[in-house]
């Protein structure tokens, strides 16, 4: 399944912009150049001297952003057993959900449901894997929108969910809380800042180290800082691009990528 990148360049200048509390007249002072060259940028076109102009006053990085401009780079597509995304349609966007288990005991675990957890279900089933656990990266609606058909299918299933957005009927997940899917270990790591609880899922025991980072994180981007932009961009250094660089990043949406490809591209970093 060939999933496109979540975000292009007007994206990441409006979410740096909205983070950084810069309008458009400030980026234009900052950057020395016309509002309707930024204007024109935000709206998906410009140039990309405009591009390497805005990204230092935004704190982007300007050689990651005129490569996300010219669409210069794409994650390479990668398949590690006992890793199964879905990538379904929610409203006007897509959202990622994954089924992760231990391919020796078939012991596994729904991360997210994504808009629709059939796929999911199916799989599962398919491959004759019992499912134990169903962890949230965060509550927003996208991501938990098929909660009640995964739980009615696995009603013996613990839901874990952040503290920070704890609802009835989930348990709480506090940093630094490990889990058993089989031989698999989970780790959960709080990296809020896109959301108010946002947990990533730090998966150990398949060929790849593997983190499910909802909207942390994207190839080439992160989700909006929409409760604190400078705790995504720390929580995402500190707890996400520490992990090896072979790490694979599930994210809530676009393309799996990893942390060696995000330290090259991402132009938050
Ligand atoms: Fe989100």
């Amino acid at each position: 399944m060939a999933i496109g990148i979540e975000d292009f360049c007007e994206d990441i200048v409006g979410k740096a912009m909205r983070g950084t509390g810069t309008s458009d007249t400030d980026l234009a002072a900052l950057a020395g150049v016309d509002i309707e060259s930024i204007q024109l940028l935000r709206r998906g076109g410009g140039h990309a001297v405009t591009v390497r102009a805005v990204a230092a006053p935004l704190g982007l990085h300007p050689e990651k952003l005129v490569d996300v401009f010219n669409r210069a780079w794409h994650p390479e597509e990668r398949a590690v057993d006992g890793l199964f995304m879905v990538n379904t349609a929610f409203s006007d966007m897509f959202v990622n959900a994954y089924l992760i288990w231990d391919t020796a005991s078939q012991e596994g675990a729904l991360f997210d449901t994504g808009a629709d957890a059939s796929e999911l279900i199916s799989k599962a089933k398919q491959e004759k894997i019992t499912i134990a656990h169903v962890f949230l990266t965060h509550t927003h609606l996208d991501h938990i929108a098929d909660l009640d058909r995964a739980k009615a299918e696995y009603s013996n299933a613990t839901v874990h969910v952040g503290s920070r957005e704890l609802f009835p009927g989930a348990e709480p997940v506090e940093h630094g809380d490990v889990f058993a899917i089989g031989a698999l270990t989970v780790s959960a790591r709080l990296t809020w800042g896109h959301a108010e609880g946002g947990i990533t899922y730090v998966v150990d025991g398949l060929d790849s180290l593997i983190a499910v980072v909802g909207d942390a994180m994207f190839a080439g981007s992160m989700g909006g800082g929409k409760v604190s932009y400078e705790d995504a961009l720390r929580t995402n250094r500190e707890e996400i691009l520490s992990l090896p660089d072979d790490t694979i990043l599930c994210p809530g949406h676009g393309p799996l990528t990893t942390v060696g490809e995000e330290k090259a591209h991402n132009p938050f970093f």
